[in-house]
Parts: structure tokens; sequence; C-alpha cells
């Protein structure tokens, strides 16, 4: 894909709703008794794998456009798919049906596309098998092969925060004999402990632990789903760099452990203004950015988990400030969709920027001036949509390559792109 510089990025956008929660809510439903109803439901590639993968176990799931209504029927309802499952791009989809799948008295295998499956799965593999599942990787990696039966709960500490594996132990749970609780080392996304009480099920919370009862069933529900906070950050990040530019987003999740990005960019500098609209089961909102001198920033291992996906999206930032942005503890991009670290080192350095990769971060010297080059996604959403938005703060032609995979969570990205500076 071309892309080139832009002279301003304006909009005031409505976005399809949020990746994590779509995951989950489609995934709740399939569990539940009955019929789910869900608006709003997110466009992204990934989320359509959880619908591929409940459908291969035998779930009625009816796709409106942004409608999904799923015919629930119990845990006890799936059924043996045939062959493998294919989870795609998506590891919510492949680590949150693990949990699942762990309950279920069949064996099932699911594996991904060649990025998924060079991806760990031995860190949700590990408190399954300790619950009793069979739970069988390949070396560590995709195809992962599980087969349930009577669990027992487990009190599991997690070595690395991510709820991805948390919500894989707590689904898990819900089928086991006794109480499990789940410790993270620091606080990951909560949309799993705020949603699964709309289901019915009672959770709880205590700092950083989580614990269910097993044994209850889930009910259904109706809901919307906020828009995705996730994809709005490129297009705020492109509202503050460029001049003249003004980006409101309407509907947005406003969870305080997705929003740790919004933070960093206040810290610098950012002219950002947000409120709430709504609060339970997740926060909703409104946030508008203008045009803004950044400076750069500290970003520390605490921090990381509650803005481990806009990393990307605050790299580009990084790059248009002043000064140094340092981010530290962030080891966990490596086994993201694609090495973002180095993937991010790549691409911004070679559109000018002076990026440094570090084990667990990376050391950016903001302020250079960007020029157009030939970029690559390495096949990675997140990667594919930060390197567009510094496009339009580089002089000359950008040729991106791999701009498709934008599409694994925000298909609407490269128009809405177009539409802003042409705003
Ligand atoms: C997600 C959790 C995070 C995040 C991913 C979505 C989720 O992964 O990076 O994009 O929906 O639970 P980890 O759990 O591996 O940190």
């Amino acid at each position: 894909m071309r892309l080139g510089p832009a002279p301003h990025f304006r909009g005031s956008f409505k976005l399809p709703g949020d990746k994590s929660i779509s995951h989950r809510l489609a995934l709740f439903g399939a569990l539940a008794e009955g019929r789910t109803t869900i608006d709003n439901f997110s466009s992204a590639g990934d989320c359509a794998s959880t619908v591929r993968c409940l459908r291969a176990l035998g779930v009625d799931v009816l796709v409106q456009g942004a409608r999904v209504v799923v015919e629930g029927r119990g845990f006890a309802g799936l059924k043996a798919p045939e062959g493998q499952l294919d989870a795609g791009n998506s590891g919510t989809t492949l680590r949150l049906l693990a949990g699942v799948l762990a309950t279920c008295p069949f064996e099932a295998t699911i594996a991904g596309d060649e990025s998924l499956n060079r991806r760990p799965v031995e860190r949700v593999a590990a408190p399954l098998r300790a619950m009793g599942a069979l739970a069988r990787s390949s070396d560590g990696r995709p195809p992962l092969t599980l087969r349930g039966g009577h669990l027992r709960a487990v009190d599991w500490s997690l070595p690395v925060a991510s709820a991805q594996v948390k919500s894989a132990v707590l689904l898990a749970g819900l089928q086991a004999e006794g109480r499990t609780t789940v410790r993270e080392p620091a606080a990951s996304r909560d949309h799993t402990e705020r949603l699964l009480p709309a289901f019915g099920v009672e959770v709880e919370r205590e700092r950083l632990a989580v614990s269910v009862e097993g044994g209850g069933g889930l009910r259904p529900v109706t809901m919307s789903v906020p828009g995705d906070v996730s994809s709005a950050a490129f297009l705020i990040v492109a509202g503050l760099i460029l001049p003249d530019s003004e980006v409101r987003v309407e509907g947005v999740l406003l969870n305080p452990l997705r929003t740790a990005f919004l933070d960093v960019l206040r810290a610098m500098g950012a002219q950002l203004e947000m409120g709430l609209t709504a609060e339970s089961p997740e926060p909703v909102g409104y946030v508008v950015a203008r045009s803004s001198r950044l400076v750069g920033v500290s970003v520390g291992k605490e921090q990381v988990p509650a803005l481990i996906d806009e990393v990307p999206a605050l790299a580009v930032a990084a790059a248009c400030a002043e000064g140094e942005f340092a981010l530290s503890g962030a080891e966990e991009l490596r086994v993201k969709e694609s090495d973002r670290l180095s993937a991010l080192r790549e691409g911004l350095g070679a559109l000018g920027a002076d990026v440094e990769e570090r084990p667990d971060g990376l050391r950016i010297r903001g302020g250079r001036p960007l020029a157009g080059a030939a970029v690559r996604s390495h096949g990675d959403h997140r990667i594919a949509m930060a390197l567009a938005v510094a496009s339009l703060k580089a002089s000359g032609e950008t040729t991106l390559e791999g701009a498709e995979a934008a599409a694994v969570s925000f298909p609407e990205f490269f128009g809405l792109l177009q539409s802003g500076r042409e705003a």
C-alpha cells in the first residue's frame, strides 16, 4: 500500500465493538443456556475466528451485520469438532477456548496461522493440566490438544500478567470442583471479571486475585459492545501528531485497564478531553484529541499490562515528540502477533526515527524529521496501523508491505485514515 503525508487529521468516529469484549461475549453466550444477543460486535478478523470455532463446536451463531446472536446450550451443549479448530491469527480465541475445551469430555485440537503457531501456549496448558485436563502442545506452541474430564479447582499464580491465561483458568474453573483462584503479578484487563457477573456468575475479586466457584451455569444476556479503544488509539495519535487536527471518538470503551496509554499521552503533553457516559459493566465515554506538542516520558513495568496493545501507537507519538521516550519491562511484546519491539525499531527506524531496541523495551529519541520509505507490517495488524499513522507525518511516499493485516482488528482503518486526512 502506498501512503503519503497528510496536512491534518480530523473527524468524529464511532468505532466497531471492542475486540476483547466481543470475543468474551460470544464465548460466554455459547456457554449460557439460551439466546445471547450482542450489538456492535467487533468487525475484527480475530472475532470472526472465535465465531468460526464456536460453530465448529456445534454452536448456532447468527451474524447479522454488527448484531451477533448466539444460541447457547451450556458447556454440555458443545460437540466434538471435525478436524482442527482454526483460531486464525487470534491468541485470545486460542487461549480462552483452551479453558473451555479443558472442561469438555472430547478431544479437540486448536491451532492457528503461522504467526499464532509460533506463540507460547504452555502458560495456558500448565494450569489446565494442574486442574486435571489433558493439554498437549507441540513444544510449547500450537497446535494445542485438549481433553477435559473431572476438573479440580486450583489456586494459580501467573508468572506473567495475562488476561488471556487468567480468563482461560477462570472458564475452566466454572466447571471444576471447588473454588478456583487466579493471582496476577500486575493487573491485566478485567473484562472476564466484569462480564461474567452479567451472565449470572459470581466473581470474587481481591486486589490481584480473582476467584470463581465451580458448578454453576450461565444465563444469556443482551448487550452492546463499547467501541474498541485499542483501535481508537491509532486515530487519537494521528490527531495529536498532525497540525490543525481534532479527533473525537464517541461511545468508546474507557476501562482503566485499557486506557493507560491515554494517561501516558497526557503526561507527554497531549491535549485530551475525556468523559464517561456509562460505567457498568464497562466504562464507556468519549475522547477528544487535538494537535499537541509532545515530549518523551518513561513507561515502566507496572504500567505495561494496561497499555500492552497500545505500544505501537505510543511509539509513533514518541517518534514525533521532543526528547527521549523510554519503555521498559515490556518483553511480552516479543511474543505478540510479531516481535513488536523489533518490528517497531525496524519500521520507525526506516522512516528516519531514532529507535533503539532494548531486550525489554525501546528507547526513542524523538523529533527527527520522518521521510517516506519501504516498511513492513510483519503480518501484524498493530504494526501495520502504527506505520501507516507514522507515514502521515513523513515527507514523500511510504510503501507498506502487509497493510491488509490491519483487518485482524480494524478492517475500517484505512478507510477512516483516508477520511480523516480529507476532512
Ligand atoms: C487480550 C489480552 C492481551 C492482549 C490481547 C488481548 C485479551 O494478551 O495483548 O491483544 O483479550 O484477553 P495477554 O493476555 O497475552 O497479555
